[in-house]
């Protein structure tokens, strides 16, 4: 029997260049996700140059997923609206740690930071259709299905999309021993 991982989150680095560049040039990740493929040769520095100085300022926040201390992948949350309280997330990760649950927790750890640290009301999501491994990882944590939609989004223009949401009263009610 394996040992499970120590899931953990940590905003992102200038040092994490490397990884996102291993997990993002899979086209296994990017067909589910607007990362571009083929993925540039730079795409990683790039990313990461942009998503430390988005989260320095406040203007998103970027989180790298460790398992057991290794940085294979990342979750953010973007398109904050002040006045609603509310936010959006997103998540990929290296396939070779798919199907272990380590996205689950991720996406755990950062609504504790949403709805704590941030104050949020609500985190809303979104996945492709046919994407049911997404879609089950925010059900695991608790969101509530808001509906089909045709996507806008030019990679996927006109592909059914499904959105998602959780208030931070629902989040409250579902865990209650852990957040209370
Ligand atoms: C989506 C993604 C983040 C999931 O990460 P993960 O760490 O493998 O997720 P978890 O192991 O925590 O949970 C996955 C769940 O989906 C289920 N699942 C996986 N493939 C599935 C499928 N084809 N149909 C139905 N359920 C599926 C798993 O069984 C598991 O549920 P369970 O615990 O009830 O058995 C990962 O596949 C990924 O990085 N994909 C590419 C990027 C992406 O799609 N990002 C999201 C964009 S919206």
């Amino acid at each position: 029997m394996t040992a499970k991982s120590e899931i953990s989150i940590r905003p992102l680095q200038l040092s994490d260049a490397d990884a996102v560049q291993r997990y993002a040039s899979d086209e296994r990740v990017a067909r589910m996700t607007t990362i571009p493929q083929p993925y540039p040769p730079d795409g990683g520095e790039t990313f990461v140059k942009k998503a430390v100085e988005a989260h320095a300022n406040g203007e998103a926040f970027y989180f790298g997923i460790l398992a057991d201390g290794e940085m294979i992948g990342a979750l953010d949350l973007r398109s904050i609206d002040h006045e609603n309280r509310s936010v959006e997330c997103g998540y990929a990760i290296a396939t070779s740690h798919w199907g272990k649950g380590i996205t689950t927790k991720a996406v755990e750890l950062m609504l504790q930071f949403a709805f704590s640290d941030l104050g949020m009301e609500v985190v809303r999501s979104s996945c492709l259709s046919r994407n049911p491994a997404s879609a089950r990882v925010l059900e695991k944590n608790g969101f509530r299905e808001t509906g089909e939609y045709a996507s806008e989004i030019p990679k996927f223009k006109g592909e059914p999309f499904r959105g998602f949401q959780l208030t931070k009263r629902e989040w409250l009610a579902n865990y209650p021993k852990e957040h209370g």
